[in-house]
């Protein structure tokens, strides 16, 4: 009892402790107001505790590598920790996997494993891939992995829901021996509902296939267990997400794999930091992890706030994060599925078909554009719209409706129409999230269902055929540029 009051304690002095909570704009309508950030799928905000022990560090920065002055000393060692803090977080064995970073979030990561899994088993060409993928975790296998199939989702009455494991386990068994790997999100970035990871592990083991995971929406939302479950087949081979969806923005992408598969694969990138002797005829290639996967000068203070955010996620422990966030999805779902004219996408039983962070709608007849912008101008509410670079999973759910829409549309203006039509809007959330947010959407979309034809006579589709207000310049109202803050540097 007295532990749970303490983490309840912690989790409300991290929620309230973000970069960015203040954050004021200036509206169309005039009024000034605080932000209310729903997208957090995209990039979350920054946590406190994450700034503040990276600015507390640059008083000690220096570049790893070394540890003979002090600075390197502690640059390096601290750098270690974050390395060694990840793995413990994701319960991944030190003695079986590796951490390592990289350049641009989980994308880098995914394509380096592609590449690391096509050459570790060359004789077995096929990726087995879920259709709610990212294009992150899509575009790398077909552009590493011979031959990709992806597998179909479960469907309730025509709403879509997690990966089907009997499909799965079919194409397992018709290419018996010939799947390298099958590579799944743990978490849709489109509708937040949730894989089952473990399953999918253990079927993907039984039938000789490793398991990738794409963790960039499940890691800050959900516990992770990559080995020591009973059944060793439940192990994840490698995991890959991203620092600037777990709470600390342009950090690394970290990948977390078993050595042993990649002990035996030439580094993609060489350069200093990963070679043990280098001559002018050969060189050689460090052993030790994760050096040898880290070429250059790495992202140091990005990694160290990286494994700070994550430290933290771990005091506060993750099965009350998701309880807690779970309670904000839950809350979305019930409220915003009673306006009237509003198609949230996916299973809507949250019992059936749990979901974490994210969920993604229409307002039946209004662009997804129109929606989000109005949102934004009008009520402060920052969502994300479009397809979220899942095009064929967003398609697959939005197919009917979009084809209904574009049916009485010419066919001089039909591919505007269908770009303009084709997606969703999404709203996600995070730690700081609370249900005031969740009321303010709910009040929002019925403002907005409520006056549909007074919102719309207020925009036009510019060149880019994105919605812009006719009289508001959100440029001009709520303007910020370093550039001004270098003048105000020099010249104050
Ligand atoms: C599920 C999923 N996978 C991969 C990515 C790519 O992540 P990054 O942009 O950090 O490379 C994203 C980004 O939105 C995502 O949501």
């Amino acid at each position: 009892m007295e532990n749970t009051k303490t983490k309840d304690k912690l989790l409300a002095k991290v929620a309230a402790d973000f970069i960015g909570l203040d954050t004021v704009y200036t509206l169309a309508n005039g009024k000034k107001s605080q932000r209310i950030y729903l997208d957090s799928t995209a990039s979350t905000l920054m946590m406190g505790a994450a700034h503040d022990a990276v600015e507390a560090f640059y008083e000690h920065y220096a570049n790893t590598h070394s540890i003979l002055h002090f600075s390197a000393h502690i640059s390096s060692k601290q750098y270690q920790w974050a390395h060694e803090r990840i793995l413990s977080f994701l319960k991944a064995d030190p003695e079986i996997y590796t951490c390592f970073f990289t350049g641009s979030g989980t994308t880098a990561g995914i394509n380096r494993l592609a590449r690391v899994f096509r050459d570790y088993r060359p004789d077995q060409h096929i990726a087995l891939i879920s259709l709610m993928e990212h294009h992150s975790n899509d575009l790398p296998h077909r552009k590493h992995a011979e031959k990709v199939i992806h597998i179909p989702l479960n469907s309730y009455e025509g709403r879509a829901g997690c990966i089907n494991l009997n499909a799965l386990e079919d194409e397992l068994l018709k290419n018996k021996g010939q799947v390298n790997y099958v590579a799944v999100t743990g978490v849709s970035n489109v509708t937040g509902i949730i894989n089952p990871i473990y399953d999918i592990a253990e079927l993907a083991h039984e039938y000789g296939a490793l398991i990738l995971i794409d963790g960039a929406q499940l890691v800050a939302h959900l516990p992770v267990q990559m080995s020591g479950h009973k059944n060793p087949n439940r192990n994840i081979d490698a995991l890959v997400f991203s620092g600037h969806k777990t709470y600390v923005p342009g950090s690394p992408g970290a990948v977390i794999c078993r050595k042993e598969i990649l002990e035996n694969i030439e580094p993609e990138e060489v350069g200093g930091g990963m070679v043990e002797n280098v001559y002018v005829e050969r060189y050689e290639v460090k052993t030790n992890f994760p050096d040898r996967e880290e070429a250059g000068t790495p992202n140091i203070p990005g990694a160290i706030g990286l494994a700070t955010a994550i430290d933290v996620l771990d005091r506060i422990g993750m099965e009350e994060i998701f309880d807690d966030e779970g309670e904000l999805v839950l809350s979305a779902l019930e409220t915003i599925q009673k306006i009237p004219g509003i198609i949230i996408y996916g299973e809507l039983d949250y019992k059936i078909c749990p979901r974490a962070a994210s969920i993604s709608f229409n307002i039946k007849g209004m662009d997804h554009g129109l929606t989000a912008a109005i949102l934004n101008d009008y009520h402060n509410i920052a969502v994300r719209n479009e397809c979220f670079c899942a095009h064929p999973y967003v398609k697959e759910m939005i197919l009917d409706d979009l084809l209904e829409a574009t049916e009485t549309v010419d066919e001089e203006n039909f591919e505007n129409a269908f770009k303009l039509k084709s997606g969703m809007v999404r709203a996600s959330f995070g730690l700081y999230n609370t249900l005031s947010d969740i009321d303010a959407l709910e009040q929002a979309l019925i403002d907005i269902t409520q006056n549909t034809e007074l919102y719309t006579a207020q925009y036009h589709v510019d060149e880019s055929d994105n919605y812009r207000h006719n009289t508001f310049n959100l440029a001009l109202k709520n303007h910020f540029s370093v550039a001004d803050f270098i003048d105000n540097y020099v010249n104050g």
